[in-house]
């Protein structure tokens, strides 16, 4: 390892999003099974290009976003268009305005370091109401070629950290077991992972989490 260190302030979280045209498959399913309805007011923590919220917007849902500055200036177009169209914007600070329902695709992993991580997660239990309900999509440790310390990604020496991959992202995939115990201390009751079966790791961990307790 010779000099390296820790790459956490390496880190690029405005490189991360890329510019998908479809929402995340869970943000649909929830709209099928209606989990997700238009009484609701939803929060999409990390919204990125916006690709999940300009689909709910469009659905005639009441949907907020809170991201970074630094994605928020690349993706301006997209987060002007998003306000005109009535969408609330909230950069860098978590609403202090409590929602029913927070989504949040592919951003848990993409956090580093751990502490951020449980911070993120902490915020978005602090403006869901009591009972709300995290709706979240992550990656597994089969879609990430780096999980198996083969791939090209730079292995953070900090224990139960991730990767930090040549452009300058951060991931930390999951197991179904990981991702549960993480949201379990966090304040979280798993209520449904949406994947045949937990036994058998999914590439993509999709997942229904309920606020429990009020803290
Ligand atoms: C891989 S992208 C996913 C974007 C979007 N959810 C999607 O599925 O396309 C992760 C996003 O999380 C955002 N993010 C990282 N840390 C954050 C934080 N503390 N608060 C809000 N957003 C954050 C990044 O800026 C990035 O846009």
């Amino acid at each position: 390892m010779g000099e390296w260190k820790c790459p956490c302030n390496q880190v690029h979280p405005e490189n991360v999003p890329r510019t998908f045209k479809n929402p995340a498959k869970v943000v649909v399913k929830c709209i099928q099974l209606e989990i997700l309805n238009k009484d609701q007011s939803i929060l999409e923590a990390g919204s990125g290009c916006l690709r999940n919220s300009f689909f709910l917007q469009e659905e005639g849902f009441d949907v907020s976003v809170v991201e970074l500055k630094e994605t928020v200036d690349r993706f301006k177009e997209e987060y002007d268009l998003f306000e005109k169209k009535g969408g609330k914007v909230y950069v860098h600070n978590f609403p202090l305005k409590e929602f029913d329902v927070v989504i949040s695709t592919f951003t848990i992993e993409t956090i580093c370091p751990p502490k951020k991580r449980v911070e993120f997660l902490r915020n978005i239990y602090g403006c869901l109401k009591k009972d709300g309900l995290l709706i979240s999509s992550m990656r597994g440790v089969k879609d990430v070629l780096t999980a198996g310390e083969k791939g090209k990604g730079l292995k953070c020496p900090l224990p139960g950290n991730g990767y930090l991959t040549p452009l300058k992202t951060f991931i930390r995939p999951f197991h179904v077991r990981q991702i549960t115990v993480f949201l379990e201390q966090n304040g979280f009751r798993v209520e449904r992972i949406f994947q045949k079966s937990e036994k058998i790791e999914p590439r993509i961990i999709e997942l229904l989490a309920r606020k429990i307790g009020d803290r």
